[in-house]
């Protein structure tokens, strides 16, 4: 099975992403986690991406198209779920491009919808764990507030995101996420004209609730 999900950022596509990728045992291409393996190890293309992400900027297509459809091919044989990517409407022409020359279907395309405001409050009180980024905890939200400083699923150690903090910078992501001329909700409609012609499926879904009543209607609308 194959899936691509949408939503912006902060309305969790990483939390129900990790949920979907477990029951149906994909592998999880994370366009954001793969940049930040790479700022972590100090690679060129982290250094160059890093100067994008903390100003809350796209990275340059020529650096994450080649990244991303690459990472599909080495590590998606199996099934994938495609987290973060595409982004803006060129990426999404070139994605599927790439599906039809290899041959890949595009089985599921899950758009979960969100308020900005709620969206943003969940990304500055979101906390990372260190064993699992996608473990929920989050400062501001009572089902989910860690245990004191450590992580409620499993008591790791738990820090921020640099790029979570600066409010400039989370609207910056979220203009880019909205805009529907060029942006990323632009690619999201890409794949709802092709869901029109039959040629994947097009789930939306409600993003204000808790994660365990998402979890449940993604799991009843995408069939295993
Ligand atoms: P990326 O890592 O993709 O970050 P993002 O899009 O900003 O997404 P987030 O991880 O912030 O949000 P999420 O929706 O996954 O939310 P989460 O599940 O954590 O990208 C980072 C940067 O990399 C980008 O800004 C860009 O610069 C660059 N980049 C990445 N892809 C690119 C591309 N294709 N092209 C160019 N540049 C690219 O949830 C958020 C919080 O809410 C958590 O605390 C969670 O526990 C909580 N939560 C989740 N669901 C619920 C719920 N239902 N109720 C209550 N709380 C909830």
């Amino acid at each position: 099975m194959n899936i691509l999900i949408f939503g912006p950022n902060g309305s969790g596509k990483g939390t129900q992403g990790s949920l979907l990728k477990k029951k149906f045992n994909l592998a999880h291409i994370e366009s954001g986690a793969i940049f930040r393996d790479h700022i972590k190890n100090g690679t060129e293309l982290g250094k160059k991406a890093k100067e994008y992400i903390d100003k809350g900027e796209l990275v340059p297509d020529e650096i994450t198209i080649p990244m991303v459809l690459e990472t599909l091919k080495e590590k998606g044989k199996d099934g994938w779920l495609l987290d973060g990517f595409p982004r803006n409407i060129t990426q999404a022409k070139k994605l599927w491009e790439a599906l039809q020359e290899a041959g890949m279907n595009l089985d599921y395309v899950v758009e979960i919808k969100l308020d900005r405001e709620i969206a943003k409050n969940r990304i500055m009180g979101r906390r990372l764990c260190e064993n699992d980024p996608n473990h929920p905890n989050n400062i501001y939200i009572d089902a989910i507030k860690p245990n004191g400083d450590k992580c409620r699923v499993c008591g790791g150690a738990l820090k921020t995101r640099s790029d979570d903090q600066d409010e400039a910078a989370i609207n910056k992501r979220h203009d880019i996420y909205y805009d529907t001329e060029t942006g990323t909700l632009a690619a999201a409609y890409f794949f709802k004209d092709l869901a029109a012609q039959g040629k994947t499926k097009y789930v939306e879904v409600d993003g204000s609730r808790d994660i365990e009543t998402i979890k449940q209607e993604l799991l009843s609308k995408i069939e295993g």
